[in-house]
């Protein structure tokens, strides 16, 4: 026994728990008669004792947090199940090869883009799939072209039978997919990029975990799809975009060579191609968000072969590139990219950032306007090779960011047109920035 202390409570303790509450209280004779009075609960204690500003503060936080939609910090992984019980199995949508000859009386191309919506995976990319699905019974779409980001981490196998489930309402539309960095966990993890594989197999004789890039004629389209991890993650022999020893270094650096062949082939051919041509990345190379842009001032700045070619960007727009897609930054932008007369629209369509804890996580994924002034603010923020460049940010999403998807329609002439829309509660009808590029 021990600490039975006068006209207060005390505890007492055997082998050092905590068993009895006590109370001793001095009467009119002078005796402190003690009795067991209830011990307090925890709550009461904390109000008693610990009822510090701090505490004060982190409890509002708390009660602020539940059920808003609000999202902190470690929290970001949303639902996605952190196991591997049922290996990952191909994606059963047919693809655009088998939708072909559906397609064949159709006079414009129509398909939708959007991208990295593993971040919201707690609804709102629900929502925009039942919006997709009730857009595509109004009038027909042939696929739907994710710009990357399709899980939330890809070592995990069960991932992909959420999002199996997730794509159910559309199971029966193509997807093509530029692979993202959490699927293939910034190639850090091989299992990541076998699971990728595995499941986009269905998209490519050649898919596989050292291929992830492939090129889709559709109709009067020609889409090429890069691997653009291998390009930001492999292409450093040191540093932060380095690749992992448990990738291999060496298999990467072969990985990488590889696939520049093919971009430096295909887009010789690219040049000669009728239609437009469209390009898939994850990576944006252009973008007024802080976060990751450091790997797109690489990407800006890449030469594919060598110090005497061209940059990667320079290399799209000499090809005749007209639309290129990324993703990654979670936010709605887009650019008008030209140099030496040619001209390429830049779309980055990649959801928007989530509201966390204060402000921590999402203000360096806020876009930020650079209208007017982007060739000198991009040189603010360390981009160089700009010389002859002339960049317009031609839409941004600044503030009460929203999830986006764009719908796209290609004429038999090769003109396109893109109307982006903003999930805004239910109102996913509005147009909230449009595009028109005419045909070559
Ligand atoms: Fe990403």
């Amino acid at each position: 026994m021990a600490e039975v202390g006068i006209g207060s409570r005390a505890y007492i303790h055997l082998t050092g728990k905590a068993v009895l509450d006590m109370e001793c209280r001095r009467d009119m004779r002078g005796a402190a008669p003690c009795a067991p009075v209830a011990k307090p609960s925890l709550w009461r204690r904390w109000w008693e004792r610990g009822r510090s500003p701090v505490s004060l503060l982190i409890l509002a936080l708390l009660l602020v947090s539940s059920g808003t939609g609000f999202t902190w910090p470690w929290q970001v992984g949303g639902p996605w199940p952190s196991s591997s019980k049922i290996p990952v199995r191909a994606l059963d949508h047919p693809t655009v090869e088998q939708t072909a000859a559906g397609r064949a009386d159709q006079d414009v191309l129509r398909f939708v883009a959007y991208g990295d919506q593993r971040a919201l995976a707690d609804g709102e990319w629900q929502t925009m799939i039942d919006h997709i699905r009730r857009i595509d019974a109004g009038s027909p779409l042939a696929f739907i072209l994710d710009t990357g980001d399709i899980v939330q981490d890809g070592r995990h196998s069960d991932q992909y039978w959420m999002l199996r489930g997730i794509l159910e309402p559309v199971v029966h539309l193509p997807l093509l997919v530029a692979v993202g960095n959490h699927e293939i966990h910034n190639n850090d993890a091989p299992i990541a990029r076998e699971n990728t594989a595995a499941f986009l197999k269905y998209l490519d004789p050649a898919f596989s975990p050292t291929r992830m890039y492939y090129r889709k004629d559709i109709g009067p389209l020609r889409c090429l799809f890069l691997d653009s991890n291998d390009l930001v993650y492999g292409t450093e022999t040191d540093g932060e975009y380095a690749p992992s020893p448990e990738s291999d270094p060496a298999l990467v650096a072969a990985r990488v060579r590889e696939q520049l062949v093919w971009l430096t082939q295909e887009l010789a051919e690219a040049s000669s191609w009728p239609g437009p041509v469209l390009v898939a990345l994850h990576h944006p190379f252009v973008q007024s968000s802080r976060k990751h842009e450091e790997s797109a001032r690489f990407l800006w700045s890449f030469r594919p072969n060598g110090p005497q070619g061209p940059t990667f960007p320079e290399m799209l727009l000499e090809a005749g590139v007209d639309l290129v897609l990324v993703g990654h930054t979670h936010t709605y932008e887009r650019f008008v990219l030209e140099k030496d007369g040619r001209r390429m629209q830049f779309v980055n369509l990649s959801g928007r950032p989530r509201t966390s804890f204060l402000w921590m996580g999402d203000g360096a994924r806020r876009a930020r306007d650079f209208r007017g002034a982007e060739v000198a603010k991009l040189g603010e923020e360390g981009w160089s090779d700009l010389d002859g460049w002339r960049i317009k940010q031609a839409a941004v999403m600044l503030e009460n960011e929203q999830d986006q998807f764009a719908i796209f329609e290609v004429g038999s002439t090769g003109a396109i047109s893109m109307d982006v829309r903003f999930l805004n509660g239910d109102d996913a009808d509005t147009v909230r920035d449009s595009l028109s590029i005419p045909a070559q």
